[in-house]
């Protein structure tokens, strides 16, 4: 039988995580490729060998090559430059910042994957988030089933995980959803968000649900100040909860940015949305009755991420 085959694209912090929790799950061999030598492989080798602690039997490879990805049936692309701090202005860039430098690092590794993996699903993780899914659809040319960005599952994720610190309540316990653009104008829909079907209103005082609210939007940036470099664990966790999502068509519904053709009001726009993940990639958008101030702050946070992906200069299509 033929075991699912999951590549990731850079061995950075976000990549080797991800790689760890593909293993630990034991969802698919897992190749991770790196450009830089000796660094892929030393991390393949060293989580290999948690293996026999951890009981897991899954094939682990570390490559400068992609022909080793051949035949991948999800890709997820970590690869690019993260948030750093400047050394000289000592300043952190924005992910938008980032837009130009990493169009240029995943534009040509998207080449390289679908020459490999002509029928895979890539999963994107590279910021600025959603202007790296148009990259990847232009460059590969996938229908939109087959790109997707991983920007909802994590910006939900610290959003629940905030509320259930207020509330001192299992995080098992919080549901809710975050649309819109992977930026500080995503969007938390209050009125979808509850505590084991409780409003979340009834529980929590306006005051402190605007600040989680506030404090959700710059979540990464409240890493990387910390840090002084971009969030892992939360960013490879969700991405992995979307993997496992397809590799075992799990028809999951995962807030993913898609690239939207009419739904919401959005056309050939890249943005956060619930989503139905499984074997074949995007199976649906779900599309919410939304309210006019929810819709207002979608504008809000589709405007700003139209203003980045127009710097690629794909022009409209
Ligand atoms: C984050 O929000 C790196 O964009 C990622 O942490």
């Amino acid at each position: 039988m033929r075991r699912n085959k999951v590549t990731v694209v850079g061995a950075g912090a976000v990549g080797s995580t991800a790689a760890h929790w593909i293993a630990s799950k034991e969802l698919a061999d897992v190749v991770l490729v790196d450009m830089v030598q000796g660094l892929p492989q030393g991390v393949a080798l060293d989580l290999a060998s948690a293996s026999p602690v951890e009981d897991f039997d899954i094939k682990i490879t570390g490559t400068n090559s992609y022909e080793e990805t051949a035949d991948s049936d999800v890709i997820l692309v970590t690869a690019g430059v993260p948030r750093r701090k400047d050394p000289v202005t000592g300043k952190f860039p924005s992910r938008d910042e980032l837009v130009k430098i990493n169009q240029d690092v995943v534009g040509p590794i998207t080449e390289q994957l679908v020459k490999y993996s002509p029928n895979s699903v890539i999963v994107v993780v590279t910021n600025p988030l959603d202007a790296m899914c148009h990259v990847v659809k232009e460059v590969s040319g996938f229908p939109r089933e087959r790109v997707i960005g991983q920007a909802g599952a994590l910006d939900t994720a610290r959003y629940k995980t905030f509320i259930a610190m207020e509330l001192g309540v299992s995080v098992e316990d919080v549901h809710g959803i975050v649309l819109g653009g992977h930026g500080d104008e995503m969007v938390p829909l209050v009125r979808h968000t509850s505590i084991a079907g409780i409003p979340i209103t009834e529980l929590i005082a306006k005051d402190k649900l605007d600040a989680i609210i506030e404090r959700a939007r710059k979540g990464g940036g409240e890493i990387v100040s910390l840090l002084g470099r971009s969030a892992y664990y939360a960013p490879a966790s969700a991405s992995v909860s979307m993997i496992e999502s397809i590799i075992k068509d799990k028809k999951r519904v995962i807030a993913s940015a898609v690239y939207l053709q009419g739904e919401y009001g959005y056309h050939d726009l890249f943005i956060g949305v619930p989503c139905v993940l499984g074997a074949k990639g995007l199976e649906k958008v779900i599309v919410m009755d939304l309210n006019d101030e929810e819709k207002a702050m979608l504008d809000i946070s589709a405007k700003a991420v139209r203003s980045v992906v127009d710097v690629l200069g794909y022009g409209k299509k």
